[in-house]
């Protein structure tokens, strides 16, 4: 078994982290915390979603954050776009990478974004080839990929035909979220496997949220299958609007940790990564999900700090 030389860490805080924060972060954590996320080594950060500020409104302040934030030249800063007027604002802000975001299940796509999958493609199709006549690169995400709050089960051969589609369409990646952190690493095999007959595994990316703790896990079966691109979130920060109870995307302080000791590439230095997450723990008023970045931080506190009470 090979697994790949380098990996691309595609981190989602800034967008998937925060979008379920109940107060409003102000606008500078947010920059500032791309900004350093940037320092720490990530090369594609997600910064921030043209959606509609009464469905999520943690991410009205879209365009200051892409007006505030210093973009450095190896950097891409993806946004979340889900129809033609978020692609407009995005542009406007001077995005220059967009994902769409669809769904494996019927019953997830109307309430997250109000319409059936057949309908999301449809909403797709112009924000597609806009982007592509403004040679903007374009994501695709797919949620539910390993099941579904509203309907549960979802079969990899729906999630196949959705990745199929924007693969075709033109996305140039195509992100799989188990969007509730429910599969297990035998059903993450089966899905990628699926999907993987259908478009080449180059293409494909592993967004794997921790729920049930198995994100690692799922990720490493992943790597075995060759997928080298998992998007995560800086102290595992997040969760879903729209999908009750889905906690964080895996961290990723523990993805890098991983990476590493697998001998495998990713370009990020994780002390300053750690660091990013301190900040915006601290900005939050809460303890990072990262049980590495928790280790880490207890290994350089004081000792009076690390005894057990
Ligand atoms: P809708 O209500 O059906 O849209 O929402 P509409 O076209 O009827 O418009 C209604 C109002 O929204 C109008 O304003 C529009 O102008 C406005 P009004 O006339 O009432 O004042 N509007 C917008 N405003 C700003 N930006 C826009 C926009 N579009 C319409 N782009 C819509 C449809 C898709 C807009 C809505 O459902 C929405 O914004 N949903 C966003 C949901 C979301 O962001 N979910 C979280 C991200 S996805 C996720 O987390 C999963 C992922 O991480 C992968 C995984 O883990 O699975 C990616
Ligand atoms: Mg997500």
């Amino acid at each position: 078994m090979k697994l790949p030389k380098q990996v691309k860490i595609v981190e989602v805080g800034p967008r998937d982290g925060l979008q379920n924060e109940k107060n409003i972060v102000p606008t500078a954590i947010k920059v500032e915390l791309i900004d350093r996320l940037a320092e720490a080594g990530l090369r594609a950060i997600e910064a921030t979603a043209f959606v509609s500020p009464k469905w999520v409104p943690q991410m009205a302040d879209n365009a200051e954050v892409m007006a505030q934030i210093k973009r450095k030249p190896n950097v891409a800063y993806p946004v979340l776009v889900p129809n033609m007027k978020g692609f407009e604002a995005a542009v406007a802000a001077g995005a220059e990478e967009v994902a769409v975001f669809g769904a494996a299940s019927e019953a997830f796509s109307q309430k997250n974004i109000n319409c059936s999958i057949e309908e999301s493609i449809a909403r797709f199709q112009p924000v597609i080839a806009a982007a592509q006549a403004a040679k903007m690169r374009v994501r695709g995400y797919i949620s539910c990929v390993l099941g579904c709050p509203y309907q549960g089960e979802v079969a990899p051969d729906v999630v196949a035909q959705v990745a199929v589609r924007l693969h075709e369409m033109g996305c140039y990646e195509i992100s799989l979220g188990d969007t509730i952190g429910v599969g297990t690493a035998g059903k993450t095999q089966a899905m990628l496997e699926a999907v993987a007959k259908r478009v080449p595994i180059d293409r494909l990316a592993g967004h794997y949220h921790d729920t049930y703790g198995q994100a690692l896990t799922n990720i490493y079966a992943s790597l075995e299958m060759g997928v080298a691109v998992f998007d995560s979130s800086v102290a595992g920060l997040g969760g879903c609007p729209y999908a009750k109870g889905a906690t964080g995307n895996v961290a990723t302080d523990d993805v890098v940790y991983l990476l590493h000791g697998l001998g495998i590439e990713t370009g990020i230095d994780l002390n300053r990564l750690i660091e990013a997450g301190e900040f915006i723990c601290a900005a939050l008023g809460r303890a990072t999900n990262s049980k590495v970045a928790r280790a880490l931080m207890a290994k350089r506190a004081p000792s009076h700090a690390t005894s057990c009470a």
